[in-house]
């Protein structure tokens, strides 16, 4: 049993009205932190410290040899007034899955709920009140060995912050199939959240952009067929009025959006699969009228319309008024959860 959590709070915060309410995605950090450290087999106390730099040196081994891995999940405010964590324990399983795969030791879990649960509590002015707002908690946890051995560290960091966040996108995404990049492979690490997976997906990524697309919808890596992700969220098909996702085989993150999307799909009686979709099949379904619809599922924009696909020099473009759309219908009923404005029945809300 780690000890317990120190908290060394500082007067002068920088919260204003203005800056939790408008910081565009990412890019305002709240008051605090959560550090915790590894060493000689066993875990230090962890502490809340103002958030700010951290003294590393150059030879930290996570920056040479890639054990560095995170998470991401937000805390809301609730219809009742209390503030709430959406599926935090899912996110920490997932956290030691991925770092089981990084050869890294496992975060208990008094650190990382007990941690993140004092910290955003600490930290709950921050939390925006405007609709669709949220504190996005991100949890590192990296390797800080300060050898060149190439080996499984012996000393590590887990590091929580926490930012102040809107709505993620303002228009319906436009996407290009990568044909020649991929993000995942079997036997590989699609399946967790190593920083390498997106240091490797960004050169697609910005070509895409420099295209006119928002990002790329990932193809799997041996025949370049399959459909696996679109940019950093799980995608939804409607087909035939039938929610297609594709199956989790080992190179597509198992979101915790797709998930209680699945779920959610199912109880309001519309049928979702868990299937291999080529791209082939995607076109031929649209050229047959029966691909209504595509979305993007994810903490950070819990469901995204895509409004274009291109493959090839060809183009689907998907015209279903979104407001009347099976994936506005799941995303309202999944907002309505995480704000504590329908009820929670599958107890996936950690209120603080
Ligand atoms: C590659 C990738 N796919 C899917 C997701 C969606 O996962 P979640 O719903 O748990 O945020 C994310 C975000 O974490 C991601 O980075």
């Amino acid at each position: 049993m780690p000890p317990l959590m120190q908290v060394n709070s500082v007067s002068g915060s920088r919260l204003s009205a203005e800056l939790r309410e408008n910081a565009a995605f990412g890019t305002v950090f709240s008051d605090h932190m959560l550090v915790a450290d590894y060493e000689d087999g066993r875990w230090g106390e962890a502490e809340i410290l103002p958030y700010g730099p951290m003294p590393l040196p150059p030879s930290l081994s996570a920056l040479h040899y890639g054990q560095s891995i995170f998470e991401g999940f937000k805390a809301y405010r609730t219809a009742d007034g209390g503030v709430a964590l959406f599926r935090p324990r899912d996110n920490l399983a997932r956290l030691n899955r991925s770092a089981v795969r990084m050869a890294m030791p496992e975060v208990p879990a008094s650190i990382f709920l007990e941690g993140v649960a004092e910290l955003v509590r600490l930290d709950r002015d921050w939390i925006p009140y405007r609709e669709g707002g949220a504190l996005y908690v991100r949890p590192i946890y990296f390797a800080t060995d300060e050898v060149l051995f190439v080996r499984p560290a012996r000393r590590y960091r887990f590091c929580v912050v926490t930012c102040p966040v809107g709505p993620y996108f303002s228009e319906a995404l436009r996407l290009v199939a990568e044909e020649h990049y991929v993000r995942a492979f079997p036997g590989g690490t699609g399946d967790g959240k190593p920083a390498g997976n997106y240091g490797g997906s960004l050169l697609a990524a910005r070509l895409a952009q420099e295209r006119g697309f928002h990002n790329v919808l990932w193809l799997d890596a041996l025949e370049h067929r399959y459909i696996e992700e679109c940019g950093v969220m799980n995608i939804f098909l409607v087909i035939g009025g039938v929610a297609v996702t594709p199956p989790l085989t080992g190179t597509i993150l198992p979101g915790i959006t797709r998930d209680s999307i699945l779920t959610l799909l199912r109880e309001m009686g519309i049928q979702a699969e868990e299937r291999p979709i080529a791209i082939d099949e995607l076109f031929a379904a649209h050229e047959a009228g029966r691909l209504t619809e595509a979305f993007g599922a994810g903490t950070a924009a819990v469901v995204a319309p895509i409004a274009s696909i291109r493959f090839r020099e060809q183009d689907i473009h998907l015209s279903t008024p979104w407001t009347d759309s099976i994936g506005a219908k799941v995303r309202a009923r999944l907002m309505a959860i995480q704000t504590g404005r329908a009820p929670d029945e599958h107890g996936w809300l950690m209120r603080l």
